[in-house]
């Protein structure tokens, strides 16, 4: 089989379960949540066009779809890398100089908060409390925490990463 007809086995296989996911759930009371759940792992972050469809098949308002999905943190509507970066800023690692460290990242990655590298490698965002505040600042990478950080730790931290 060549390229063209793998690419499009995969869309048609992601259609079909876009379709199983607003089917299970679209006349299920609060059915939305898990539909924007099951969605985004399926994309790993909630497109434009997903709200859309989601919209249209289960008849309900894009203001109150696009509502929900930015109300909840776990919900990403931007894509993530396959480094996901979270800088804590809760009030420890502030006082030790987390904003320092977010710069630093926003810096070496060339991307602000919120944001992926054009490469998809990494993907920055700033979160509360770790629960690490011993090792303050802290950031998670993926799930590796990295504590007591020095900016000149930075660079090398983001190179243990392929
Ligand atoms: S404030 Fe950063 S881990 Fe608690």
């Amino acid at each position: 089989m060549n390229s063209n007809g793998c690419a499009r086995d995969m869309i048609d296989e992601e259609n079909a379960r876009f379709e199983g996911i607003t089917s299970r759930h679209k006349d299920s009371k609060g059915g939305l949540i898990p539909i924007l759940h099951e969605v985004q792992e399926l994309y790993g972050y909630l497109p434009d066009s997903a709200f859309v469809r989601i919209s249209k098949t289960c008849n309900i308002p894009l203001s109150e779809i696009y509502g929900v999905a930015t109300f909840y943190s776990f919900f990403s509507l931007k894509p993530k890398g396959k480094y996901e970066i979270s800088v804590c800023m809760g009030t420890a690692c502030y006082v030790k100089g987390a904003g320092r460290i977010l710069d630093r990242i926003r810096e070496e990655l060339d991307i602000d908060v919120g944001d992926c590298t054009e490469d998809g490698k990494f993907s920055l965002s700033a979160c509360r409390c770790l629960g690490a505040c011993g090792l303050a600042p802290v950031i998670k990478v993926n799930e590796q925490v990295h504590g007591r950080l020095a900016l000149a730790d930075v660079s090398e931290v983001l190179n243990q990463y392929e």
